[in-house]
């Protein structure tokens, strides 16, 4: 197992923010190295228990690791869009108190070239989660047509110059295929160039992919949902998004399951017509110290509902 590790982003604040009763059920949907689910175990009882889920099993094994012995604390292989079938199965029928949803990639996984996630550091092509699942961004890549990569880049990635850099893409692996990272961030950048200061031109393709290759905007959604459904009436929904597109469904759910009528298109359809969370508050951000000790917090943005009797 790696040794990577991972800082959890607004500790503090996600205690705070899921009003953690001593003797509660919770659910960290995103284990991660387990800094959330480790502060909530912290403020449980003998009675309370904690239900961690992560769909990359190297998070599993670290959290087996570093947790397995606690009995209040369980961890399971699994994607956060069918918790529903995990709580059934942990045996809670009585709804929960509080949800976690600590959104993208950790550390470990950014940070280990192996898993290909990043373009700072030379590694296969890969980017999923779960590497025992699904296409690999290589494969992807060496398949997808011209159109489809266009539409990734553009809709994932908000990549201003997606249908330049398909184009490119679909030239380059006529003659050699795209197996690395590295490849993949030099044909951006020799094909865009580098226009802004401070960040690769790769960056936005690079987490298109990301989101393409395991799905992220669907299981967000799915999950969402099933959040509202497992809660109880009075627990806590917290959600971390780290772009603009996961925080855009997160704010429209809430803001959605928060009134009363009939729900729009393309938002998770919820069969109740009443009105079944309430914001609290406004969404919460990084305070400067921990910017100052922690810079990939600078885009994460904190979101917290209740769900309603
Ligand atoms: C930002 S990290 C979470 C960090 C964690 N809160 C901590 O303190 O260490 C996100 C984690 O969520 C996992 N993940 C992302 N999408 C998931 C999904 N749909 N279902 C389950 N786990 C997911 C990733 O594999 C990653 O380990």
């Amino acid at each position: 197992m790696s040794d990577y590790q991972h800082q959890p982003v607004l500790l503090e604040e996600v205690v705070e923010a899921l009003n953690i009763q001593p003797d509660g059920k919770y659910l960290d949907g995103t284990f991660g190295r387990g800094g959330h689910s480790e502060a909530i175990l912290a403020r449980l009882s003998g009675k309370g228990c904690l239900l961690s889920l992560d769909r990359d099993p190297e998070a599993v094994a670290a959290g087996e690791e570093k947790l397995g012995k606690d009995p209040r604390f369980s961890i399971v292989h699994g994607n956060y869009a069918d918790m529903e079938r995990y709580v059934r199965e942990w045996g809670v029928d009585e709804g929960l108190d509080g949800i976690l949803l600590d959104l993208g990639v950790s550390s470990p996984q950014l940070d280990d070239p192996d898993r290909g996630f990043s373009f700072m550091g030379d590694g296969p092509l890969d980017m999923r989660m779960n590497p025992l699942q699904g296409v690999s961004a290589k494969e992807w890549l060496a398949e997808a047509p011209e159109r489809e990569l266009t539409r990734v880049f553009w809709e994932f990635g908000e990549e201003r110059y997606a249908r330049r850099i398909a184009r490119s893409i679909v030239m380059t692996r006529q003659k050699q295929r795209l197996e690395t990272t590295g490849q993949l961030a030099r044909l951006i950048e020799n094909t865009i160039g580098r226009r802004e200061k401070n960040k690769h031109p790769a960056t936005r393709c690079f987490q298109a992919i990301r989101i393409f290759v395991n799905d992220e905007m669907a299981h967000l959604a799915k999950g969402l949902v099933e959040a509202i459904e497992v809660l109880r009436p009075g627990g806590r929904l917290v959600v971390i998004s780290f772009h603009s597109l996961e925080d855009r469904l997160v704010k429209r759910t809430i803001k959605e399951a928060a009134r009363p009528g009939q729900v729009r298109r393309n938002i998770p359809q919820h069969p109740d017509l009443k009105p079944v969370l309430k914001a609290i508050g406004k969404a919460i951000k990084a305070s400067e110290s921990e910017l100052s000790v922690n810079p990939r917090a600078r885009s994460a943005v904190m979101r917290i509902a209740e769900k309603l009797a």
